[in-house]
């Protein structure tokens, strides 16, 4: 192995060296590693992909780390403006609002400002209003939806494309690594953060330690953490295989999560259960030693893991038995289509798009295109199984008859708004939890309960 590849010999939150072996899916391109149609792929770089569970803390983690300059420093991921997600960020702001203090923090601030317009005080300078640091920011649109609520927000997110897209819509983020060294720059210039925010970062962060470390540095003696992660419960409930993938080191449970904080001197005071990304929690965590009280969501969550025996190895055992079975059925399943003269594409290209494709032994062989949202995948073949990447235009103008859903987790939104190409006979296929045929006359709760989201 050559030195873009890290192997994981001891736990990256305890340091164990006690491992189970979970799944192996071999050696995969990356999933957002999208290419340039050619006539021979043969120069694709792959990268092994083994996921194991560290005993002792319950952290699943892959087993070999690919650099992260590789993955992140140009990354076309953009966050989704799909409605879905736009109604998930709205209430993230709400969450916050609502559990990190952040309604007093304003209200505070605005008191101080009307205090000082009445020349009662010094009028409120920029440093007494409530500052938001989001770490793996994207584009900017969840700050965008704090700052419409008076609050100021720095973004800090690796990817230069990306930022420099942030910026030009006027959300300030810098182009940098969440470290304590570009943390500390951000205090030098703004003050101490009220809230420091990841949603969807925390498992492409490899040093999930120096990460907590550069949180410390950021935030104020009375402000809250609060990261969002896809569940691991819900990983292991729903069969969702596809998340696995090089970008993602780490599958959360709030158990592990709690060791990790509790290491660097902060508590996780409450949690909530979100549906986004087929299933995550936002954990909200504060010091040791400030005035924040942990709620019982906590303890009740905490329980449910328990019973659901995260901390043995039979859920992942039988996951891992499912997955082979479920990728089985779904390759079977487009196959005997395609061996029926059907035309099979798939909806959406997203990252765990490409990891399922792999994962399930498909291709170009099967899908006759990708349809995705996306302009910067128009154009571009997906990673490994090589299926050309479209625009949803292009695609209503050679719609199949079957649409593989690679983006299940908006399974909800899309079925719902294709209902003229279920209505002329299309079919999806819903991948996970069980694959699901979903036609016209298929009851919506049957959708629901098959896209489980
Ligand atoms: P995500 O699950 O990581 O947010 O990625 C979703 C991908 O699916 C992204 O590439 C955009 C694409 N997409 C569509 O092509 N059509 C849609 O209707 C939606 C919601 C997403
Ligand atoms: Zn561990």
């Amino acid at each position: 192995m050559d030195g873009t590849v890290r192997f994981v010999a001891t736990c990256r939150v305890c340091g164990a060296d006690d491992w189970l072996d979970v799944l192996s899916f071999g050696s995969t391109p990356l999933a957002n590693g999208f290419l340039k149609p050619a006539d021979s792929y043969d120069g694709e770089a792959t990268y092994p992909l083994d996921v194991g569970l560290c005993r002792d803390c319950g952290l699943l983690s892959l087993r070999h780390l690919v650099d992260p300059r590789i993955l992140f420093d140009h990354y076309v991921y953009v966050s989704s403006d799909s409605r879905s997600m736009a109604e998930h960020m709205g209430r993230v702001v709400d969450l916050c609002w609502q559990r990190a203090g952040l309604a007093r923090r304003a209200d505070l601030a605005r008191r101080a400002d009307l205090a000082g317009r009445a020349g009662l005080a010094r009028r409120a300078g920029p440093a007494e209003g409530a500052l938001v640091v989001e770490f793996g920011s994207n584009i900017g649109l969840q700050l965008d939806l704090f700052r419409r609520r008076g609050l100021r927000t720095v973004g800090v997110d690796p990817a230069r494309n990306l930022v420099d897209v942030a910026n030009e819509r006027g959300v300030e983020t810098v182009a940098a690594y969440f470290e304590p060294a570009s943390a500390a720059a951000v205090v030098g210039a703004h003050g101490t953060a009220d809230l420091v925010l990841g949603r969807q970062a925390l498992a492409h962060i490899p040093d999930l330690h120096r990460l907590v470390e550069a949180v410390d540095v950021a935030l104020a003696p009375e402000g809250v953490l609060a990261v969002e992660v896809p569940y691991l419960l819900d990983l292991l409930e729903r069969n969702q295989f596809d998340t696995i993938y090089h970008e993602h080191a780490s599958y959360f449970s709030l158990g592990t999560l709690c060791r990790l904080f509790a290491q660097h001197g902060l508590r996780v005071v409450d949690v909530e259960r979100v549906p986004v990304h087929g299933g995550s929690i936002v954990v909200f965590a504060a010091r040791d030693g400030s005035s924040w009280t942990v709620r019982p969501s906590v303890a009740r969550l905490l329980d449910l893991e328990e019973r659901g025996g995260l901390r043995t190895d039979r859920p992942y055992l039988e996951f891992a038995d499912r997955v082979r079975r479920v990728t089985g059925t779904i390759a079977e399943l487009v196959r005997d289509l395609v061996a029926q003269g059907q035309r099979v594409a798939g909806y959406g290209a997203p990252s765990k798009g490409s990891a399922l494709l792999l994962a399930c032994g498909l291709g170009a062989d099967e899908l006759d295109f990708c349809s995705d949202t996306t302009p910067l995948k128009h154009g571009t073949v997906l990673p490994g199984s090589h299926v050309p990447v479209c625009s949803p235009e292009q695609a209503r103008d050679r719609a199949p008859d079957v649409y593989l859903l690679l983006a299940w987790n908006y399974a909800d939104e899309i079925i719902a708004r294709e209902r003229d190409f279920l209505a002329a006979g299309g079919r999806f296929i819903v991948p996970v939890p069980e694959p699901t045929v979903v036609g016209a006359g298929t009851r919506r709760d049957a959708v629901h309960a098959a896209a489980a989201s």
